[in-house]
């Protein structure tokens, strides 16, 4: 999305899943469980290759149930991850170059819980789940993609926010010399990648923390080793590789709100209403696609998500909050 300046869970289940994973969906692995007797999950077991099969035969719901599944190659090739690169095969080329392992992550503001978290910790005792959700891009092109995580709610109730914090900030790891973009991009994207979310969408059951995709570890293009997932938002909401999280009573100011305020704001729910300034968001590609298969599709308010999320925008103006 280059810019213009260059340079309680009310979703029943059994509504929107087959009755099989509805069922399944009961059976939740713990992670904790999965990794042995004790309740403590080995360090970095999670991440070792060897324990790959922590990201499979996990309990599954689609969330877009009749739509065909991108596959891999293009979910892990066709990117948007600008610390790398504007161009969308860079983040594949790239992003290998950042360290994941280890990995902490930084919790602060309004929190009872401060402090400066090794991922494992972060993720113990955490249930992971698989969600098939649609994702669109505002470039107005979209995919459907298994999604291996969480919902956020449960990992910032370990952190406990405090009554007074009305919104959660995320950050990206800001390391440029990991990240060629960050060396040498010269957009008015102020490093590091910033995001955000109102506190009751954050712990929205549909919101995710991502870990995998497609039964796999995170590939680090797509953010490994913890990214954001908000289904209902535009691809950009969806932070990626995340070391910092803070909680406040003001509203973040993310950074595609900086680089074009008139363009990206802090919403961004998908709504084909809304136009882009600079082109329409009606349809979408839904990728893969080609010049002789366009694979244009209507673009659905809130991505498809309304009946689950309008109520969280009841009374606002979205033309005006976008
Ligand atoms: N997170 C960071 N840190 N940097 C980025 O450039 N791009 C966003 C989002 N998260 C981005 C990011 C955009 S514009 C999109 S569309 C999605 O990541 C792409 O996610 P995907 O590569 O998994 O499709």
């Amino acid at each position: 999305m280059l810019i213009k300046i260059r340079s309680s869970l009310d979703i029943a289940s059994s509504e929107i899943t087959s009755e099989s994973a509805y069922l399944n969906r009961r059976k939740f692995l713990s992670l904790s469980a999965a990794a042995g007797a004790t309740s403590l999950l080995p360090s970095s077991s999670l991440f070792a290759s060897a324990d790959a099969s922590a990201f499979q035969n996990l309990p599954s719901v689609n969330y877009a149930p009749g739509e065909k599944i991108t596959p891999y190659e293009t979910a892990s090739t066709y990117n948007n991850f600008y610390e790398f690169g504007t161009g969308k095969s860079d983040p594949a080329k790239y992003a290998h170059e950042m360290t994941t392992k280890p990995w902490s992550v930084v919790v602060n503001g309004l929190t009872d819980k401060p402090g400066t978290y090794n991922l494992e910790d972060v993720l113990k005792g955490l249930e992971l789940e698989e969600r098939v959700y649609r994702f669109r891009c505002v470039e107005a092109w979209s995919m459907v993609i298994p999604w291996v995580g969480f919902s956020l709610s449960a990992l910032l109730n370990k952190f406990q926010p405090s009554p007074s914090a009305k919104y959660v900030r995320f950050e990206t790891l800001n390391r440029p010399e990991e990240m060629r973009g960050v060396r040498s991009f010269t957009s008015s994207i102020d490093w590091p990648y910033v995001e955000g979310l109102r506190m009751d969408e954050a712990m929205h059951p549909l919101t995710m923390m991502v870990v995998g995709m497609y039964g796999k570890e995170l590939p680090n293009q797509n953010g490994a080793p913890l990214r954001l997932i908000v289904p209902w938002k535009y691809g950009f909401k969806s932070i990626k590789s995340i070391a910092r999280i803070s909680f406040s009573e003001t509203r973040p100011r993310t950074s595609w709100e900086k680089a074009g305020p008139s363009e990206y704001g802090f919403y961004s729910n998908v709504n084909p209403n809304v136009d882009h300034p600079r082109w329409s968001q009606k349809t979408e590609r839904r990728l893969p696609n080609s010049l002789f298969s366009p694979n244009r599709i209507d673009t659905l308010m809130f991505n498809g998500y309304e009946e689950q999320v309008a109520s969280l925008y009841a009374g606002m103006d979205l033309k005006k909050n976008y």
